[in-house]
């Protein structure tokens, strides 16, 4: 992007050296931009049935998306959370396989273009993505739904590389409720988490994944801050006092985020930057200022939400314009360091806190909870019961008993 700002005068587009732009891309040139989420994996599924080598999948001159190389180069994206996301309606059917397909996808992504983009599993991999010049690749699975209730899951996704679990998605899971919850189209469940979901983000403090509240109830997002011993991140969510919709954070929340010292990654998508259907940077930039009066600059971050949202704002149509919104920042007098958390050190902060709980609890002896949830707290009926007992088999206890009045001969 040339640092020009431009406006128009009685017909005449005036252009002038944008002293901010030009500040904003001095600043990233070393301290790149880590974005909290980016559905350019679910764009692949869905143009391509994740054929990477299809001539139009070419990330290198990809059409019709927010996000491809070039645009991630300009953008000065230095880490990106690729979302291996899957819909809810794959829960209770096969929510596993799919996101292990969109982890493999991700994988597939970073080994076809290994001089733009590297996979990496730790602040120190980002750290050094930034030095050479490669745009750090991290998997964050989006939705609870995505491990099927099972820690033995939850804990293969955490060697697969997964770094953040989105506790739920639109949908509850049979521990966790959903932010629809909050409005008139959802019913809570479980007020928040269950035991089995507190256990969950217990499990993840142990493994060193990152918990993420975009997507939950407010309860939900209470109870993951009472239990979690890591600060917990919000990957792509705004503030619910600019706008009031209820994907954003409440204000209640956000003292709980300072306190903890979390961190919000702000949410590009114009229904929650403006509550309608159009929306500017400026309005981005008012999100911004706003968690950093409630919250503290420490816990401000960027979740574009790029290639999983259908409208963004004017000034920010794709991923290579952070650096104008960086400039908008400093327009706003945000000191140099202020900046410098929001666009990375913030996130990276967070990661070498969770990364140091880990290993806290490793040298606390904590072991793999292999306690599996109860059989009767999973909804659907595509499950084999293996290694529950079959005594506890009470959803089947009225077929057996037909089954044997029936060979009784008491009901022919
Ligand atoms: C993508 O397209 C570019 C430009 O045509 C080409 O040089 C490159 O080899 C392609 N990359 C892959 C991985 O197909
Ligand atoms: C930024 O600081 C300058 C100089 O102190 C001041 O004139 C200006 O009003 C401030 N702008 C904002 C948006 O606070
Ligand atoms: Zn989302």
């Amino acid at each position: 992007m040339l640092p020009l700002g431009c406006f128009l005068l009685s017909g005449l587009l005036l252009c002038y050296a944008d002293p901010f732009l030009l500040e904003a891309q001095k600043i990233m040139n070393t301290t790149p931009a880590i974005d909290g989420h980016n559905d350019l994996p679910w764009q692949m599924l869905s143009r391509f049935n994740n054929q990477l080598s299809l001539p139009a999948a070419n990330l290198s001159q990809l059409q019709g998306t927010h996000t491809n190389l070039p645009k991630l180069k300009t953008g000065r994206v230095g880490a990106q959370f690729w979302a291996a996301y899957v819909p809810c309606e794959t829960q209770d059917k096969d929510a596993v396989k799919r996101t292990l397909e969109q982890i493999d996808v991700i994988h597939r992504m970073c080994l076809r273009y290994p001089e733009a983009l590297a996979c990496v599993t730790s602040s120190a991999g980002i750290e050094e993505a930034f030095r050479t010049g490669h745009v750090a690749s991290l998997i964050g699975v989006e939705g609870g739904h995505s491990i099927d209730s099972s820690l033995g899951v939850l804990r293969t996704f955490y060697q697969l590389g997964v770094r953040y679990m989105t506790l739920t998605h639109s949908c509850n899971t049979p521990w966790a409720d959903n932010w629809l919850v909050d409005t008139a189209a959802g019913e809570a469940v479980h007020q928040g988490l269950s035991t089995f979901g507190e256990r969950v983000v217990k499990e993840m403090n142990r493994l060193g994944m990152m918990v993420d509240l975009a997507h939950v109830s407010v309860d939900t997002m209470h109870d993951a801050l009472r239990v979690s011993r890591a600060p917990v991140v919000f990957s792509h969510s705004s503030a619910y006092e600019i706008c009031p919709h209820r994907r954003n954070v409440p204000d209640d929340v956000l003292l709980r985020v300072k306190e903890t010292h979390g961190l919000v990654m702000v949410n590009f998508y114009n229904d929650y930057v403006a509550c309608g259907s159009q929306a500017s940077l400026a309005q981005v930039a008012d999100h911004m200022d706003y968690v950093r009066q409630v919250a503290g600059a420490p816990a401000v971050g960027l979740g574009g939400d790029y290639d999983g949202v259908s409208r963004v704002p004017v000034g920010l149509e794709d991923v290579s314009k952070y650096p104008a919104l960086v400039a908008e920042l400093l327009r706003r007098n945000w000191t140099e360091s202020e900046v410098r958390g929001a666009l990375a050190d913030n996130l990276l902060r967070v990661f070498r806190e969770v990364e140091q709980v880990r290993d806290r609890m490793s040298s606390e002896a904590a072991s793999p909870d292999d306690t599996p949830i109860a059989f009767e707290e999973l909804q659907g009926s595509c499950r084999t019961r293996y290694g529950y007992p079959a005594s506890a088999d009470r959803p089947g206890f009225l077929p057996a008993l037909l089954v044997l009045l029936l060979q009784a001969g008491w009901l022919l």
